[in-house]
């Protein structure tokens, strides 16, 4: 993946966005919509895994088919908001290994607490996909995807629903070599480090907690 940040605008992405950003859609029609944009948005994250290829039998003949090469995927939930996209992506690769990383944001200060770090082992080996469905400040991005390249994480994607032009900035310095995949790069943030327009607070609205 060339390009630092990737915005998928596919007409379904778009619309499911649409319906996500609307006050009044449920939490139950959230939760869905996020799994299934969530799809969409893998399709484009991982269009660049490797394959080989393994023999196989057709009922009409053999031959050797395309198959996903190397190492499992790892799969990183930033909690709490990232669980919101793990269930959409192991549908599409049931296989893939699944690490969280506890980071929740002082509101004061907007910065990062790391309260949790649970990873897969063999990163080095793994294309690691990050999920998150808010890049804001990109503060407890950095941070995530610092401690996946302290545990040995050298290929790692960035997966969002909604980024600000601020997180798009800040991960771009801190890491350069991570890509971003989203469905939309928002205005900006408000002085509470909301994304603007945005769609409020994810964890809240997948949750039902607010
Ligand atoms: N986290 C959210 O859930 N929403 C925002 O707008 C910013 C951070």
């Amino acid at each position: 993946m060339s390009e630092h940040l990737t915005v998928v605008d596919h007409p379904l992405v778009q619309h499911k966005l649409t319906l996500m950003r609307d006050k009044g859609t449920s939490t139950a029609g959230f939760r869905r919509l996020l799994r299934e944009i969530t799809q969409l948005l893998a399709y484009e994250i991982t269009r660049e895994m490797p394959l080989t290829s393994t023999p196989i039998e057709t009922p009409m003949e053999e031959m050797d088919a395309p198959i996903l090469a190397g190492k499992k995927l790892a799969l990183v939930s930033i909690l709490r908001a990232g669980n919101g996209m793990l269930d959409g992506v192991l549908e599409l690769i049931p296989s893939a290994r699944v690490g969280f990383v506890g980071m929740y944001r002082d509101e004061e200060t907007l910065k990062p607490v790391q309260y949790y770090f649970k990873a897969p082992e063999g990163l080095q080996d793994r294309l690691v996909i990050a999920v998150d469905p808010m890049l804001a400040t990109g503060n407890s991005s950095a941070a995530a995807v610092d401690l996946l390249k302290e545990a040995g994480a050298n290929n790692i994607r960035f997966l969002c629903l909604l980024a600000a032009p601020e997180g798009v900035q800040r991960m771009k310095e801190a890491h350069p070599d991570v890509p971003i995949v989203t469905a939309s790069l928002d205005r900006e943030l408000n002085e509470s480090g909301y994304i603007m327009p945005g769609l409020g607070d994810a964890g809240d609205r997948m949750f039902g907690t607010k």
